[in-house]
């Protein structure tokens, strides 16, 4: 039976999943979290550590390592399990190999009775959002992944850097795939609503297009870099988890990059692709399209068409 309690079901219990679940219970996020894990060891263990900070914690979080069977009256599935990046292999390269992972969780979910939101965190995550959606058959407004959440986080902070100002009042977006071919459409950036780029060619010099162009590009290396020096990149997605769920439970209708379903926005379809949407109790209530330049809407249908390829290719 469903009751008005926040319920947050988490599937994969390693780095990403672990650090969302902590950062769930030092922001209060939820009222009830299950970890589900293959490992039941594993995920017994994460939730007896996580209950031992319950007293220190503004939280009264209920904690438990449990089954498919507690999906059931979840509002939130959110799967984080996987097989990870190892250094030098793209996001893509994990492809095949999570999504038969993810033939054997999306079933025994759905199995449950599960009627809540799918919040997908694993690699490659816009075409792992993709598959979720097939398997499960839920309406894909139901179905969203980190997309180019994390990435837009990360750009605003090297924009507020640059900038000097709060990266909360950098309003700039990373659009595409969460991967290789995203890009940062910079005729939609604003520091406050002054656009970066009128304050580049009025700056006299002192900030410039191609020191833009060099932020875009450390946000698209951020991961790769993060890998190669401490194996893993975990806090900032499990920031980014929080951050949407966040937006659902408090039914904000905040906009966040999230990857969504596109049915003719940018004149893109059969693509689940990270865009900037409105993000409320219902999941995604809507896709924002911005005004991209022509050279912008070349790169971004250029990352739809590499994501539809990859999912093509696959063998569901
Ligand atoms: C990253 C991983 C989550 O960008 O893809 O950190």
């Amino acid at each position: 039976m469903k009751t008005d309690k926040r319920k947050v079901a988490l599937v994969g219990c390693g780095m990403v999943g672990m650090s969302y679940a902590y950062a769930m219970l030092n922001q209060n996020v939820c009222d009830e979290l299950v970890l589900i894990d293959v490992d039941k060891k594993r995920a017994e263990g994460e939730a007896m550590d996580m209950n031992h900070g319950l007293a220190f914690s503004g939280s009264n979080m209920k904690i438990f390592a449990g089954s498919y069977d507690d999906c059931g009256d979840a509002d939130i599935v959110c799967i984080c399990a996987g097989v990870a990046q190892k250094p030098g292999e793209t996001r893509l390269d994990l492809l095949q190999r999570n999504a038969a992972v993810f033939k054997s969780i999306i079933d025994p979910v759905t199995e449950s009775g599960f009627n809540g939101l799918f919040l997908v965190a694993t690699n490659p995550v816009d075409i792992m959002t993709r598959i979720t959606c097939a398997l499960s058959g839920f309406n894909p407004r139901r179905v969203l992944g980190t997309g180019t959440a994390l990435d837009t986080a990360r750009l605003r902070y090297l924009l507020g850097d640059y900038f000097h100002v709060d990266p909360r009042n950098m309003h700039a977006y990373v659009m595409g795939e969460h991967g290789d071919s995203e890009f940062v459409p910079w005729s939609q950036a604003m520091l406050a609503t002054k656009p970066v780029l009128e304050l580049c060619r009025q700056s006299g010099g002192r900030y410039c297009s191609e020191e833009l162009d060099k932020i875009a590009e450390e946000v698209r290396t951020a991961a790769y870099k993060i890998i190669e020096a401490k194996r893993a990149t975990y806090y900032g997605i499990g920031m980014a988890l929080t951050r949407i769920t966040r937006a659902v439970f408090g039914n904000e209708s905040s906009v966040l990059t999230v990857s969504a379903m596109l049915r003719g926005e940018y004149g893109q379809k059969d693509v689940f692709v990270g865009v900037p949407c409105i993000v409320n109790r219902s999941g995604i209530q809507r896709v924002l399209e911005l005004n991209l330049s022509e050279e912008e809407q070349a790169r971004f249908s250029a990352s739809c068409e590499t994501l539809r390829e990859s999912y093509a290719g696959l063998k569901l």
